[in-house]
């Protein structure tokens, strides 16, 4: 079973994956995956958002306790979403114990910056375990200006560099890095102690992350630094139309998918 200390001491990349419901979850654990990440990306993967500012509180809920009941070996992370954390302390709290308490996640994960040091360490305090999130923070698309490469400046990379250490020192007990350089990300991974986790971050992090759909091949488009694994929607689309066209041509169902009831006495006047 993966839980947030061991994940320290492993030989082999720590691998992530995102999952919104509980057969995916399933699937992904199957396979191996050490952590399952309920990640805001649900907003428009699967819930047909243009970005992942809509996304509820609510929808992460559900869509956590969907997951932590599909799975019993990975670890759950839950995704904050936007403003559900970091408004007022009372709010953050409720809204991150809540994953926890009510949807059985086993950790939260935080978009940071220097106003999430002071909440990691709070939540950290009252046992809720947290996964900082540096670099591309898509929750902040509107100051950015879009989904854009992340410490590419000297100065923007050293700011990288020590807030990744302020979180590591507030308790965060792993850190992903978005769409940064790959020496910043290895800088950084040989700073901490707390385990990295790349997603178009280069070779060098502890272990890598993507969104699932992107890698099963779902996905409309995928970001440069993904990579789609497999044809998911294909093998859906072929499935569907075979299924569609058995029912219009009248070979769906076949005998084997009825039955009949012989001793029924069926008043023909009805
Ligand atoms: O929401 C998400 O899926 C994420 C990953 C891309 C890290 O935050």
């Amino acid at each position: 079973m993966t839980t947030t200390r061991g994940l320290r001491d492993r030989d082999e990349p720590i691998t992530m994956l995102t999952a919104y419901d509980a057969l995916t979850a399933r699937i992904v654990q199957d396979c191996g995956i050490d952590m399952v990440l309920v990640g805001d990306s649900m907003g428009t993967t699967v819930l047909g958002y243009d970005d992942t500012l809509p996304v509820t509180v609510a929808e992460v809920k559900t869509r956590t306790a969907a997951v932590a009941r599909g799975v019993d070996d990975a670890l759950v992370v839950a995704d904050m979403p936007f403003l559900s954390v970091g408004v007022d302390e009372r709010g953050t709290v409720r809204n991150a114990g809540e994953m926890l308490k009510d949807a059985g996640a086993d950790a939260v994960k935080l978009e940071s910056g220097p106003h999430t040091v002071e909440i990691t360490e709070r939540l950290t305090q009252l046992g809720i375990p947290v996964m900082a999130h540096l670099g591309l923070t898509p929750q902040h698309v509107n100051q950015l200006g879009g989904y854009t490469r992340q410490g590419t400046t000297t100065e923007a990379a050293e700011e990288i560099v020590a807030l990744a250490r302020d979180h590591e020192a507030a308790g965060a007990f792993s850190l992903v890095l978005e769409h940064v350089p790959a020496n910043v990300a290895s800088r950084v991974t040989e700073t901490l102690e707390i385990p990295t986790i790349g997603i178009g971050a280069g070779p060098d992090c502890d272990g890598q992350v993507l969104v699932g759909t992107d890698v099963m091949g779902l996905s409309a488009e995928i970001p440069p630094f993904a990579k789609q694994f497999g044809d998911v929607k294909r093998e859906m689309t072929e499935a569907v139309e075979s299924y569609r066209e058995a029912v219009e041509s009248g070979a769906f169902p076949a005998a084997e998918h009825s039955h009949t009831e012989p001793d029924l006495d069926l008043d023909d006047s009805q």
